[in-house]
């Protein structure tokens, strides 16, 4: 997608370093960042330099590539190997796409016999998911177009466009499609406290882009949805269950509910690497918990141009941030993947999954 008129990827790898936007200072700065090691890859994932389930899983793709390229010859090879693995594992908890790809590049490796040939392997097989993350999104951009009439506006939650992707995104790649096909679409992007990723990533990309959007306050959803101001929820997810239940950015549930009760359509788009078959239903996604610190202040660029967090509660108060939410099955409209829409149902997941 295009950041000032210049195709970018969000992530990509450079020889043996792992080169990604650095989405702390969106929509502030733009700035490539240089991960030389698999634990400054890891350290990336932990710390929301690149922060999105598909962003999360190429970046854990390639950190796993680095492990192998980094990894010594002979007595201790396995041993650093295992050591890398469970440093990228432990990173982040909710998003599947991120152990999906490194079983896949370990799973890869494991097919070599030699060292170098373990190390073209992994390095082959990032690149390759990569590659597919991308074309999976534009394929769901595909499937996902037409479900938005012309003039259509669209909510959506947290941030499921290109940035949390390789590339065009998973709720925001039917957006994207039906604007290039020259159909008015806007969006209402929810600023998604705590890290308000819709207000900085959601809002930034869509502008970038060119497509009209507004970011309203979370709380703003239910009334505009009440009042006839959205056409279709759409948003991404981080983890879907056997059962169609799914995972995704804190208060998403809540938008679903309210979409139920406007009749409206809530549609969730993910590619096939986010579905998670061993677990049997929503209550077996572990969900993330982060610092109070993101409750209790609010970060953002002043008007001299500084960065800065501010305090918006009493000092000595507490607070909870569990990260995700899960979203039940029943009150999805549909799933749209790269294979097409489908049910959120035990029955559909299997099969398109068998496909
Ligand atoms: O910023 P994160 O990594 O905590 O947020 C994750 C997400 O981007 C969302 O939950 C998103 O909607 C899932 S789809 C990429």
């Amino acid at each position: 997608m295009k950041v000032n008129g210049r195709d970018y990827r969000t992530i990509w790898m450079d020889g043996p370093c792992v080169k990604t936007i650095e989405q702390r200072l969106i929509p502030h700065a733009f700035e490539i960042v240089t991960l030389a090691d698999y634990a400054q890859t890891a350290e990336a994932i932990k710390t929301m330099v690149v922060r999105g389930a598909g962003a999360i899983g190429a970046a854990a793709g390639f950190g796993m590539a680095q492990v192998y390229l980094q990894a010594p010859d002979g007595a201790g090879r396995d041993a650093f190997v295992e050591e890398g693995y469970q440093t990228l594992r432990a990173t982040r908890p909710t998003a599947q796409d991120l152990f999906f790809a490194l079983d896949e590049i370990r799973a890869a490796a494991d097919s070599a016999r030699t060292l170098p040939e373990m190390r073209t392997a992994a390095v082959a097989r990032a690149n390759e998911l990569a590659d597919a993350n991308a074309q999976a999104c534009r394929r769901i951009g595909e499937f996902g177009a037409p479900l938005i009439a012309d003039g259509a506006t669209v909510l959506t939650h947290c941030n499921a466009g290109w940035l949390a992707f390789v590339d065009w995104g998973s709720a925001l790649a039917p957006v994207y499609a039906a604007h290039r096909a020259g159909k008015k679409v806007r969006v209402l992007a929810d600023e998604t406290r705590p890290r308000c990723q819709g207000a900085n990533l959601t809002a930034w990309e869509l502008s970038q882009e060119g497509v009209p959007v507004e970011v309203i306050a979370d709380n703003a959803a239910g009334l505009l949805m009440r009042r006839g101001q959205v056409q279709l929820v759409i948003t991404g997810a981080d983890r879907i269950a056997a059962n169609g239940d799914a995972a995704n950015k804190i208060g998403t549930y809540e938008k679903a509910l309210c979409a139920k009760a406007s009749g409206l359509p809530f549609y969730i788009a993910a590619p096939l690497s986010t579905f998670d078959l061993k677990c049997p239903n929503g209550d077996a996604i572990p969900i993330e918990e982060r610092s109070a610190d993101e409750v209790l202040y609010v970060y953002g660029r002043d008007d001299a141009g500084a960065f800065s967090r501010v305090r918006v509660a009493p000092q000595g108060v507490s607070a909870r941030n569990p990260a995700f939410d899960v979203t039940p099955a029943e009150l999805i409209t549909g799933l749209i993947t790269e294979k097409g829409i489908i049910a959120p149902n035990r029955a559909a997941i299997a099969k398109v999954l068998a496909k």
